[in-house]
């Protein structure tokens, strides 16, 4: 990975567990290789780095005691928040102090994951579009550990060009031809709407057969899409990539899905957006694990293009631009 871009996303924030992972409290995760531990309850998490400082035991194997997480070794204990070293059973009683501390990380609970940063955040804490209120019901899906690049998994999520040959099987016959569409960007945002129809549903009918879909991403790699049904309810599916590995080459894919309030009351179960959701997520990998580069190259010259790619275009070209603001700024 290009060190710019290295540093740039060690200032970014990534989820790194799913808060329903939290086994007695605790979770392991990774950014960029930075391998991390997660503890807490609640909307109260410390991230901090993964190995205990005594003989380096992977701190994921402890639980928490008191809000402090235990090391499963010998028991040291480090505090919430601080990560300081509050208690060394081996010593004898009155000699309790130490000077270790866990290296911690900011934290943020959102979305039912835990987010953290490598080091002080340079971008806002990414959003979820305008629009997805505390009237949706949301959920997070279980995260996948894949073999490709944050930003090849991040073009796969938008592009509509693979619905009929990837997704046949959970999305029908829908059409092949992308029709020409408007990209608004606002900041670090890019956001553009298109519909999907049935290749079957005629043309008098097709508004009334098409779903809007409404994608929105906020760079570098926060993506969603928001349905809109014929009949009126709305769901969300979400997106994220955090890099596992300093050179990049290995994510893990965090995914959200969500329905509003008129589509709960139509009788749409979170359950049964997650399991759909899920096989289109399942269809997707074999296409994204198997691709060369592994990375997608951001020389917009190394690749061909069709207009249906306009989103991946622009999202390379923003995705420099954020590349040199960065540079710029440090
Ligand atoms: S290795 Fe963690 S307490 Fe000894
Ligand atoms: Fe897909």
């Amino acid at each position: 990975m290009d060190p710019v871009e290295y540093e740039m996303l060690r200032h970014t924030w990534f989820p790194v567990a799913r808060v329903a992972d939290l086994l007695d409290g605790v979770a392991g995760g990774a950014i960029l290789g930075e391998e991390l531990v997660v503890y807490g309850e609640g909307r109260d998490v410390t991230v901090a780095e993964g190995f205990c400082p005594h003989r380096g035991v992977a701190l994921r194997l402890g639980r928490t005691r008191d809000g402090a997480l235990e090391c499963p070794y010998h028991g040291w204990r480090f505090a919430g928040g601080s990560g300081r070293c509050t208690r060394v059973p081996s010593l004898p009683p009155g000699r309790e102090g130490t000077r270790a501390a866990l290296r911690t990380f900011p934290a943020r609970v959102a979305y039912g994951l835990v987010w953290s940063c490598l080091a002080e955040p340079s971008l806002p804490f990414p959003e979820l579009p305008v629009g997805i209120d505390d009237t949706w019901q949301l959920a997070a899906g279980e995260p996948y550990t894949l073999g490709c690049g944050m930003r090849q998994l991040t073009e796969n999520f938008r592009d509509k060009a693979h619905f009929p040959f990837v997704h046949a099987n959970t999305m029908g016959d829908v059409s092949k031809v992308v029709n020409s569409y408007r990209i608004a960007r606002d900041g670090w945002q890019l956001g553009w709407s298109s519909s999907l129809r049935s290749e079957d549903a005629p043309d008098e009918f097709a508004e009334k057969f098409s779903h809007r879909l409404d994608y929105h991403i906020t760079l570098p790699m926060f993506a969603s899409i928001r349905v809109s049904s014929p009949s009126g309810g709305r769901r969300l599916v979400a997106q994220m990539a955090t890099p596992l590995t300093a050179d990049g080459l290995r994510v893990r894919q965090f995914w959200l899905v969500g329905v509003d309030s008129a589509a709960a009351a139509g009788g749409a179960e979170l359950a049964d957006v997650l399991a759909y959701e899920r096989q289109v997520f399942e269809e997707d990998h074999p296409i994204v694990e198997n691709q060369q580069p592994i990375e997608a190259p951001l020389d917009l010259h190394s690749q061909l293009h069709t207009p249906a790619d306009k989103f991946s275009i622009t999202y390379r070209r923003v995705y420099s631009e954020l590349l040199e603001r960065f540079k710029e700024r440090s």
